[in-house]
């Protein structure tokens, strides 16, 4: 069961939600670039106006409120607060509304979790090599301690970046997400190491600057699909699921968690393929300096987006040359029994999330645990009355509920709380527990049967939440 503290929350992201891609000073980030460019989005959409939660924030938080949220994750835009990505020009107008809302959130006794980072990079900074870049760290170190300052007096929960393993590899390695590179086998590793020492130098900052007065507690969202082995008696099956969670979850929760430096699972696999396929440029995953902030440690906590499952079959990109595939050398197929809603890639698993949290717990020495983003999508003519959402909502939550297994989980977000702009699909996926009406200017949000839905499940754990006591999700 769920302690009396426990965190109800639900998640936006700035790109998709705030619109005002250009109001009151903010900069050009590369969603904004990247949507602009012709064939890059379903229907070539685009993230200027969105929800528009830059001029409409007060509708936001009436649903929150509706919902009867604890906690509400946001993330802030860093071209909307350092417009070139810098603190050489403060644009004071998005400190204002940020802090707007976290004002107005504190007021409704709900407690901000806040990202730093979810995918929106100044562009300022990618003409400067982006996340490829070694420099990107230090701006990253700057632009938290900005921050920290001026909104970690009222923030007590801090994700520094979201999803590194999606922001590298989709946007690096597959080119599908901005900055939409596809330079294969090489820019995603690096990527997600400068991402890994961006994090670990903005952790360190907080540790020694803010934390011994600002008392609050930073982690990085890690994204991961649970990992079987599609046969179960075969070995290569299972080193192959035990090669997908390490190119997974593992590249970046090894480093934080357990060792500082990548699985070896993964560095082995890596290697090898190098070797085979003749690469002889600089080893394609890097090693970490120990001149800088070392990264094992710089999580307090351990923040987890689950939103699938996959079966794993040993062999995967073979002939594809060098690319991640053909390093994982894995191949993921769905279970006929999964129920595919929404988008083709999401199955719906729940039980998959209680399986990820106990590999959690027994890999990466028990730590708390949020879940930061899970969620269930919606395409077609949008459907209030969401009926197979609702059922989601219910399995999965019940999942996290089991308390056999120890897992110390302290807060359950659903992903996510509108409908929004989301990625390369446009706004033909929809997450919400609110329907946004996109073809009317005023942009209206109306509540799904989810939302009543995760409404009365929070009231009802948040009025007995006894340890032990079973509670009927179910009517
Ligand atoms: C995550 C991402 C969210 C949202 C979600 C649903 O990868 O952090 O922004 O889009 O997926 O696809």
């Amino acid at each position: 069961m769920f302690p009396r503290d426990f965190a109800w929350g639900a998640g936006t992201a700035a790109y998709q939600i705030e619109g005002g891609w250009q109001a009151d000073g903010k900069g050009p980030s590369i969603w904004d670039t990247f949507s602009h460019e012709k064939g890059r989005v379903f229907g070539d959409q685009n993230g200027d106006v969105a929800c528009n939660s830059y001029e409409l924030w007060e509708k936001d938080l009436e649903c929150i409120q509706q919902l009867g949220l604890t906690h509400y994750r946001l993330s802030v835009s860093w071209a909307r607060l350092l417009p070139d990505g810098t603190t050489r020009h403060v644009n004071q107008k998005g400190v204002q509304y940020y802090s707007k809302v976290i004002d107005d959130l504190l007021a409704c006794n709900v407690s901000p979790m806040v990202t730093l980072y979810h995918f929106d990079l100044p562009q300022a900074l990618q003409n400067e090599g982006g996340w490829t870049s070694p420099g990107i760290a230090a701006h990253f170190d700057n632009y938290a301690k900005f921050c920290f300052q001026a909104f970690g007096d009222r923030v007590k929960l801090w994700i520094t970046i979201n999803e590194p393993q999606v922001c590298a590899k989709l946007g690096h390695e597959d080119g599908i997400h901005a900055p939409g590179l596809k330079e294969k086998g090489t820019a995603a590793y690096l990527a997600g190491h400068n991402m890994l020492r961006a994090h670990a130098m903005a952790w360190s900052s907080y540790d020694s600057v803010y934390r011994p007065k600002q008392k609050g507690a930073v982690s990085l969202a890690i994204n991961s699909d649970w990992f079987e082995p599609l046969h179960p008696g075969s070995g290569e099956d299972m080193k192959a699921a035990e090669r997908d969670l390490a190119f997974t979850m593992g590249w970046f929760a090894w480093p934080v968690f357990v060792t500082g430096d990548y699985p070896e699972i993964m560095r082995s696999a890596v290697d090898a393929q190098s070797e085979k396929l003749k690469y002889s440029g600089p080893p394609r995953l890097p090693t970490f300096s120990e001149d800088e902030p070392a990264i094992l440690g710089t999580a307090d906590f351990f923040a987890l987006n689950y939103y699938t499952s996959r079966k794993v079959e040993s062999g995967g990109g073979r002939g594809e040359g060098l690319c991640m595939k053909s390093d994982r050398d894995a191949e993921e197929v769905l279970d006929p029994s999964w129920p595919v809603c929404g988008v083709s890639w999401l199955a719906v698993v729940p039980h998959g999330l209680r399986k990820l949290l106990k590999y959690i717990k027994d890999t990466f020495n028990n730590p708390a645990v949020y879940v930061t983003e899970n969620g269930f999508s919606q395409v077609g003519p949008p459907q209030i009355e969401d009926v197979q959402r609702c059922e989601f909502y219910k399995d999965t939550i019940l999942e996290v509920a089991i308390e056999e297994d120890g897992v110390d989980v302290r807060g359950y977000f659903a992903w996510s709380l509108m409908d929004n702009f989301e990625w390369a699909d446009g706004f033909s996926v929809r997450f919400g527990l609110f329907h946004v009406d996109f073809s009317d200017a005023k942009l209206t949000r109306t509540v799904y049967r989810s939302g009543r839905e995760y409404a009365k499940i929070i009231s009802r754990y948040k009025s007995a939440p006894c340890k032990g006591e079973q509670l009927a999700i179910r009517d």
